[in-house]
């Protein structure tokens, strides 16, 4: 039985499709392309829903991350703090503010950034911004990164691009004092139908600032912005799928509690129990014993109909592109590569689950 990664069908069912044809119908007469009335009605319910004061969408995610990092005045010969393993994006948003990215190494179980690790690398750097990232939908330790930050004053920016559905210290994420910025890129658990993304924030002046860059620096004679306006279509879709959203990341949690059933008495290496309930389930990561093991599990996997995705092959500093930064990631090494995620969407059923249980036990044998 094939098992694929994503189910784009499901996702936008037969009721979805005649819902959103009407939406973009109704734009093509109103002629509002760009941030027209959907784009106001997301930005409060979902500032409401996640537990944030403000939300403002943007073009999509990296300019999320870029424009909360311009917004606390980050910029050239400042130092960011970011997790050895993540999505490339949050490594080139401080690259692109003309900040130095500063590896901090990740634990080793939940692959979030390490507090401890942040606090050596605090002794030899002047770190002017962290950002965590709730990978894989895993909540990072923000409490804990927060004690180190704080006194400090170091700013957070929790990178949330997956972690829609996610809980963090018991409360949605986007409730805490600092930056939380998304993703709705389509792969996202919440989506668009192309790019899109947001920030959301508590602080009234900094949101202010965040409406001005992301349009041009209109509203601000002495700020510079860019164009990062949301599409108004992308808010449409975005705000009808808000319906279906929590019955799907309830999905997600069922689907991760049955494969730590399924797989329990295999050698792989799962998370933790506890991370059912709290994580948005965006992907499912197993840890396999070293690299060759993964990559013959996920061709085993590839012959059988199995989508799955290495995500990460490498820690961050093993890009080219990234290679040379300095900080600390000998965990984030030691663990790239010997991840794999196991299909993971909303629509999957116990049979499936099963099916890809048995395959990865056929292959262990
Ligand atoms: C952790 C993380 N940060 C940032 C991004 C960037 O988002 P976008 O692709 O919408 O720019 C992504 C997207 O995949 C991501 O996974």
């Amino acid at each position: 039985m094939a098992v694929s990664f994503y189910n784009f069908t499901d996702l936008h069912h037969k009721g979805f499709r005649e819902d959103i044809k009407s939406r973009i119908s109704k734009i093509i007469d109103d002629g509002s392309f760009v941030e027209g009335e959907f784009n106001g009605k997301f930005e409060k319910e979902f500032a409401l829903k996640q537990g944030a004061k403000h939300c403002l969408l943007v073009a999509n995610g990296t300019d999320a991350l870029e424009i909360a990092l311009a917004a606390h005045g980050i910029g050239p010969g400042h130092k960011v703090g970011v997790p050895g393993i993540t999505f490339y994006a949050t490594a080139e948003a401080v690259l692109n503010v003309g900040a130095e990215p500063i590896f901090i190494d990740v634990d080793p179980v939940s692959a979030c950034m390490c507090p401890e690790s942040l606090k050596r690398v605090m002794k030899e750097h002047t770190i002017n911004a962290i950002m965590p990232v709730h990978i894989y939908g895993l909540p990072a330790p923000i409490k804990a990164l927060e004690a180190v930050c704080q006194p400090a004053g170091i700013p957070i920016i929790e990178d949330a691009a997956q972690a829609q559905g996610t809980f963090v210290d018991g409360k949605p994420v986007g409730s805490t004092n600092n930056f939380v910025t998304f993703s709705f890129y389509p792969t996202k658990n919440l989506s668009a139908f192309g790019d899109a993304g947001a920030i959301l924030c508590q602080d009234d002046e900094l949101a202010t600032i965040v409406k001005t860059i992301r349009n041009h620096g209109r509203g601000d004679a002495n700020r510079l912005g860019r164009n990062s306006r949301c599409d108004h279509m992308q808010a449409a879709v975005l705000d009808l799928k808000m319906k279906d959203i929590d019955g799907y990341n309830q999905n997600r949690k069922k689907i991760a509690a049955w494969y730590n059933e399924a797989l329990k008495e295999l050698d792989v290496e799962l998370l933790p129990e506890h991370f059912v309930e709290s994580s948005s389930w965006h992907l499912y990561p197993i840890k396999l014993a070293n690299v060759d093991q993964r990559v013959g599990l996920q061709e085993h996997l590839k012959s059988q109909g199995i989508g799955t995705t290495p995500f990460y092959e490498r820690a961050m500093s093993q890009e080219k592109a990234l290679g040379g930064y300095k900080g600390e990631d000998s965990v984030a090494k030691s663990l790239a590569g010997r991840l794999l995620c196991l299909p993971m969407n909303p629509f999957l059923s116990k049979e499936n689950v099963k099916e890809v249980a048995k395959e990865i036990a056929n292959f262990l044998s």
